[in-house]
């Protein structure tokens, strides 16, 4: 691993996991993560800024040798999640004098996940300010990104903002500083998207505080540090923003063809109108995708069979997600098809009850569908025109 530097006596001692393909059981890494710790030397007191995950705390070891570290004397923790926090018992065995420096729910939160003692917290108010000599750590709450105890810290002399995992995002890149500015924002809005989007009301109230704050860098605790954090603020206001756009989300799934079907169609009727359509095969999607496209769409359609009464399990995930996800979707329906009759639409819309959407009426085959089902989706598709009219994006 490598020390890089963010500025005089600033350094990312973290580590880059190019490897990792799955965070939380759950997410999709396709292009690797990274942990980012920084080190800040004051003229008096040095401090960490969070530590790595602890598969990769030889990694911040490394580091901190190749620095010379004899002495750190605050561990900020900004989240008490396990990718950040994970190696603090470790590192406090290394550095014994070091305090770990938050806030009173992370430190709660910090002593249960990690069996840390008590004696070993100094804990801050919001605002608070924490002198390392000639440089001044202020700190930031900005609860719920993503836990109740997340906080940023203000490095005021550098004018660096650290955001643990606020503007982030899960790429594993060599250089510090963000150089593919289409491909990081790329990256980043699948982070928010799967990671941020529940939260989306705090980021709003979040972003407009931040409007206070003098800082000309962005340092996240994943992905690369923004030296122009006006590109990630603006795409944050207009992700968190309540502007949808024309365009429809459709994750589907078929066993035996007759969904699929009436999706293809759907496809072209939603075409022939002008509408975007992003069709998802459950059986092989990647479900970060499917959450970046949440981000913004007016519509999302579910696509499904009836099995044993309800959804198919897939449709049943997809809509667990995007219920859990809370996107600012603004309507949503159902196609599918069934034999003999069950509960399907009844379970899908009890399943998507989080999203604040005008459900457009669904189309049910029995079987194949037939003239009256393709009648239905092209009413469906005329519906979903009229909707995305109504609410002026189109
Ligand atoms: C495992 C399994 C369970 C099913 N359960 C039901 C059911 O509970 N109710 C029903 O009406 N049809 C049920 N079906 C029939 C399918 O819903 C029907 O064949 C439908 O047309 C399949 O759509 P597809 O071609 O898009 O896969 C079941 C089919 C399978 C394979």
């Amino acid at each position: 691993m490598a020390v890089r530097r963010l500025k005089d006596k600033i350094f990312e001692v973290g580590a880059i996991d190019f490897d990792r393909r799955l965070f939380d059981e759950l997410i999709p890494l396709p292009e690797g993560t990274s942990y980012n710790s920084y080190l800040v030397q004051g003229s008096d007191k040095t401090a960490l800024l969070d530590t790595v995950d602890p598969a990769k705390v030889s990694s911040l070891v490394e580091n901190l040798n190749e620095l010379s570290i004899e002495k750190i004397d605050y561990i900020i923790a900004h989240h008490a999640e396990q990718d950040h926090s994970g190696s603090l018992p470790f590192i406090l065995e290394l550095f014994p004098m070091a305090k770990v420096v938050t806030n009173a729910k992370c430190k709660e939160m910090l002593i249960s996940l990690l069996l840390l003692p008590e004696e070993k917290f100094i804990v801050i108010n919001d605002r608070e300010i924490l002198s390392l000599g000639d440089k001044t750590l202020e700190f930031i709450f900005a609860p719920w990104v993503h836990w109740p105890e997340t906080m940023l810290t203000y490095l005021k002399e550098d004018k660096i903002l650290f955001t643990c995992d606020f503007f982030g995002s899960h790429l594993a890149a060599a250089p510090l500083f963000v150089t593919d500015q289409p491909h990081v924002l790329r990256s980043a809005k699948r982070y928010y998207a799967e990671i941020m989007m529940p939260f989306r009301t705090s980021i709003k109230q979040h972003l407009e505080k931040l409007k206070t704050v003098d800082f000309t860098i962005i340092a996240p605790s994943h992905g690369p540090v923004y030296d122009q954090p006006e590109m990630i603020m603006d795409a944050y206001a207009d992700w968190a923003g309540d502007q949808v756009k024309n365009e429809v989300v459709l994750p589907y799934v078929s066993m035996h063809g007759s969904t699929q079907e009436m999706v293809e169609y759907l496809i072209n009727a939603l075409i022939a109108r002008g509408i975007v359509v992003k069709p998802y095969n459950l059986s092989r999607t990647d479900i970060g995708e499917l959450a970046m496209d949440l981000v913004d769409a007016a519509t999302i359609v579910i696509g499904t069979p009836t099995v044993l009464v309800g959804p198919h399990p897939l449709a049943a995930y997809a809509a667990l997600l995007a219920n859990a996800l809370r996107p600012k979707t603004k309507f949503a329906s159902i196609i599918g098809s069934f034999s003999w009759g069950g509960k399907m639409v009844e379970m899908l819309s009890a399943a998507i009850s989080n999203l604040k959407v005008t459900v457009i009426e669904p189309v049910i085959a029995k079987g194949a569908p037939r003239e009256a089902e393709y009648a239905a989706l092209d009413n469906l598709a005329d519906e979903i025109k009229k909707s995305h009219q109504a609410a002026g994006i189109v």
